[in-house]
């Protein structure tokens, strides 16, 4: 699955957005020490810049290291390529060991991976007591052109990745197996604003970069090619005559280590 972020590495860079600066400040506020944040599937270090303002330092590992390759150099994160097949103790080691990390963070990522692995290394590394671990997606709700965004969205369905649908679905199915600590839980995610204003060509990038559309053109399915770009440019001048738009942040699950598991 890795590909599905490589092939796009560059477009994704310049499309996606950072996160609200509030949500790192909330997660500091949570964790007993400020030493060692990982952030997992960092991609271009959309999150790991931002949790960089509130710990030592920032492991931000990642398995394209094309994705890798466009990261915003910071001088509180190291960026650190982690193939699929990385095994969890090579992992727990390169972090420094058991109960080593203060915050785990994956945005926009989680739903991509093998979770009981995952956890597993989540479990181990986070310090106890006083780690936290917080994972997030977001979903786009692009005003006042909502119309033209769920008929593009449609498209994109049958192209779609199963484990995207954690996502699409706001996180709300997803398993979190950590313990409340009041800011989401399994099951019951919370929601965040997060505005981000975009131009027409920043719409089309963005959309350029989901997983869904790369899957379509790997199966010779151009689900932006140049008729559906000209119709949708068409739409964005009716609906706004200015270029912009907002999104929002759902599903935010956070937790700590679940006592004795
Ligand atoms: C949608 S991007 C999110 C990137 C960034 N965190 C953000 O918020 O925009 C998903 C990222 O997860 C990475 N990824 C997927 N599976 C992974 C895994 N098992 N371990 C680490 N990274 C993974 C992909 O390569 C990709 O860069």
């Amino acid at each position: 699955m890795a590909g599905l972020f490589t092939k796009q590495a560059a477009v994704y860079a310049a499309a996606r957005p950072a996160y609200p600066k509030d949500l790192f400040t909330k997660l500091a506020a949570f964790t007993a020490h400020h030493r060692l944040a990982w952030d997992v599937g960092t991609g271009n270090g959309q999150a790991a810049i931002g949790v960089a303002e509130h710990y030592d330092s920032v492991l931000a590992t990642d398995v394209s290291a094309e994705q890798l390759l466009r990261a915003v150099p910071h001088p509180k994160v190291q960026y650190l390529h982690t193939p699929d097949a990385t095994p969890g103790q090579d992992l727990v080691t390169t972090l420094g060991g058991e109960g080593s990390v203060d915050l785990i963070t994956v945005a926009e990522a989680v739903h991509w991976f093998d979770l009981p692995a995952f956890y597993g290394v989540a479990r181990r590394v986070l310090r106890r007591p006083g780690g936290v671990i917080a994972v997030w997606g977001y979903n786009y709700r692009l005003s006042p052109v909502e119309d033209m965004m769920a008929r593009f969205f449609n498209t994109t369905l049958p192209y779609r990745d199963p484990p995207a649908r954690y996502c699409t679905e706001g996180y709300r199915d997803l398993p979190f197996p950590f313990d409340d600590i009041g800011l989401g839980r399994e099951g019951e995610p919370a929601s965040l604003d997060m505005e981000h204003e975009m131009s027409f060509e920043g719409l089309i990038g963005m959309l350029r970069s989901w997983s869904a559309v790369t899957t379509a053109k790997q199966r010779g399915v151009d689900l932006l090619g140049e008729r559906v770009v000209k119709e949708l440019e068409e739409e964005w001048a009716l609906g706004r005559g200015v270029a912009g738009a907002e999104g929002d942040l759902q599903g935010l699950p956070a937790g700590r280590h679940p006592q004795g598991r």
